[in-house]
């Protein structure tokens, strides 16, 4: 018997990331000695005292369920730290408690699309957002950036927008180019999009992983008018090395946070109580907590420094210095020829041959790439890099 899957969820494609991710346990699962970069969480631990915070919960008894839009603590804990890092003015009533920033996407993308609405979206993108979009029966209009060097502008955005336009999706530090708006263009874009009345949805997943000179920026910043067409998609997963608590949040407007608590209320209720209590405690203890996300953008940083330089020494290898995130996208279309004929059979022939597992550049809409995680050891990336010199080359004149 067939089972008749809905349209909706039949017309969405399954994750690229993950079936890399599923290449490299079934290697090591038959003892291979695998060097991992298509990994997409950090490779940190969650820090101990965060750690402690959720044991703290679970002692006080927080094993129940909390409001849908999650616990008061938990949502003023995030009005206080947006107010404190990034000046921004935002109410309780604005912020809602979700499973993750992938909940907090559909959340706000099925509140707010209708089938037949157009959504921009650049690329390359992270490959959940045209899903999303495929679920809400709404379509994906896609924006090619590669003229301005995959940062998405203004400019591009106001060209884009049509009648039919409802809704533009940015993430910035981007996975899986690393890029980062500057913060002015951001507001132009997001000022554009409120003039036509074309919402933005956010992704602020890598929000603290921006490298100097660039620096973390919020659209939750942004003064009311502007901020009546964002939502915010924010999660803990990333900066706080907690991909597996599952937690997250909206910053939207009321009207928009109640439509989501709404379906949240028929969906996931909310978040695990005593990781609620956890992330309030983390954020209201910002020392310590921005000490520990410090240390690690520190070392993300201090790898981005050396392998970006290192890839661009590989023959038919180009890689521009990404600002955030942990991701170096490389362009390999000058090993497209003779020997292959996509990006995909450069990722298989690393896989195949050097055990090195990559993401494929097509599922985020740019085929011709290749997205390198650097999210573990610089020993495992200078295992790597050595192993594509040989097996590629090395440039005459590095790049
Ligand atoms: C751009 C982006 N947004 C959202 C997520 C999902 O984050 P979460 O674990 O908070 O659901 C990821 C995870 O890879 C991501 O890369």
């Amino acid at each position: 018997m067939t089972f008749p899957v809905s349209k909706h969820v039949a017309a969405m494609r399954g994750s690229s990331t993950l079936i890399a991710a599923a290449a490299a346990a079934d290697m090591r699962e038959r003892g291979i000695d695998v060097i991992d970069m298509s990994v997409g969480e950090p490779d940190f631990d969650t820090p101990e005292f965060i750690k402690q915070y959720a044991w703290e919960g679970l002692k006080k008894g927080l094993t129940k369920y909390t409001a849908t839009a999650g616990m008061a603590d938990y949502r003023s804990a995030i009005v206080e730290f947006y107010a404190s890092r990034f000046g921004a003015d935002i109410k309780v009533a604005e912020v809602a408690a979700s499973c993750g920033g992938k909940q907090a996407l559909f959340n706000a993308a099925c509140t707010l699309l209708n089938p037949g609405d157009d959504v921009l979206i650049p690329k390359p993108y992270w490959v959940t957002f045209p899903e999303i979009v495929t679920f809400c029966g709404a379509n994906s209009v896609f924006i090619e950036t590669e003229q301005t060097d995959f940062i998405l502008t203004a400019d591009q955005v106001a060209a884009a927008i049509t009648d039919k336009t409802k809704l533009l999706i940015i993430n910035s530090p981007s996975n899986p180019s690393g890029r980062v708006i500057p913060p002015d263009e951001m507001r132009r874009i997001v000022e554009v999009c409120a003039a036509r009345g074309v919402y933005v949805m956010t992704d602020e997943c890598y929000l603290f992983f921006a490298y100097p000179p660039a620096e973390p920026f919020s659209l939750a910043s942004l003064p009311d008018e502007l901020r009546e067409y964002v939502c915010v998609a924010g999660s803990f997963s990333k900066t706080y090395a907690m991909t597996g608590w599952r937690a997250g949040y909206t910053i939207a407007n009321e009207a928009w946070t109640k439509a989501m608590v709404k379906l949240q209320s028929h969906s996931a209720t909310h978040p695990t109580s005593f990781v609620q209590y956890a992330c309030a405690k983390a954020l209201r203890n910002q020392d310590e907590t921005m000490a520990a996300v410090s240390a690690m953008t520190a070392e993300y940083e201090r790898r981005r420094n050396w392998l970006i330089p290192a890839l661009n020494e590989v023959n038919g290898f180009k890689c521009a210095m990404p600002e955030g995130a942990f991701y170096a996208f490389v362009d390999v279309r000058g090993l497209l020829g003779a020997e292959f004929t996509a990006s995909a059979d450069v990722a298989d022939k690393l896989l195949r041959d050097a055990h090195i597992v990559v993401t494929d550049g097509a599922g985020f809409g740019a085929d011709g790439f290749l997205r390198f995680s650097y999210a573990t050891s610089l020993e495992n990336l200078e295992r790597a890099v050595d192993a594509m010199k040989l097996m590629f080359g090395v440039k005459a004149v590095p790049a």
